[in-house]
């Protein structure tokens, strides 16, 4: 809580999640001890072919998520500032894996500042998952890698339903 006038601080962390990962996990627990409530949302892209359903991935972060009562998971089409006003999130949080992430990730963040005046913060990645990506999960399982360390067990589940279904 902001001491000055007592205001909630709430962040959002926006991202597909398709699944999401234990670098996801690591930047939402990290960011939950920084603000009172952290929002995490799966972004519907309907241009973009997803492994799981919305309701899958709202799922699997529920589960993943469930030791941080701080964290609410939501989802949302559109543009993330819009959410981010109707919500009444000031910042939006974003983990950074390498210099690969950056430039992209700058446009975004000035792009959303703005549009809207929502601000960006960046929280580098732990370098265990500097790595990880959800693509890459995905790839690995298909093909019976072991993606048990990269992923919460409620993902790993699932990814293991999905490759024995064919
Ligand atoms: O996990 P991803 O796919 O890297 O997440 C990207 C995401 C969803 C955070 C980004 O594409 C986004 O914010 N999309 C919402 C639409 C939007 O606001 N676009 C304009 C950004 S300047």
């Amino acid at each position: 809580m902001n001491p000055e006038d007592g205001t909630i601080r709430r962040a959002l962390c926006p991202g597909s999640f398709d699944p999401v990962t234990n670098g996801h996990i690591d930047i939402i627990s990290r960011c939950a001890k920084l603000y009172d409530e952290v929002v995490v949302a799966v972004f519907v892209n309907q241009s973009k072919s997803s492994v799981f359903t919305v309701e899958e991935r709202l799922e699997m972060l529920t589960e993943g998520t469930a030791e941080y009562p701080n964290v609410t998971i939501d989802t949302f089409q559109g543009l993330v500032v819009d959410y981010c006003k109707v919500h009444d999130i000031p910042v939006i949080v974003k983990g950074l894996r390498a210099v690969s992430d950056f430039d992209y990730e700058l446009q975004m963040a000035q792009m959303n500042r703005g549009l809207a005046g929502v601000d960006t913060l960046f929280m580098p990645t732990n370098p265990e998952y500097s790595f990880l990506a959800s693509s890459l999960v995905k790839e690995i399982a298909k093909w019976g890698g072991d993606v048990s360390s990269l992923v919460p067990p409620t993902v790993l589940t699932r990814l293991k339903e999905r490759t024995s279904a064919g």
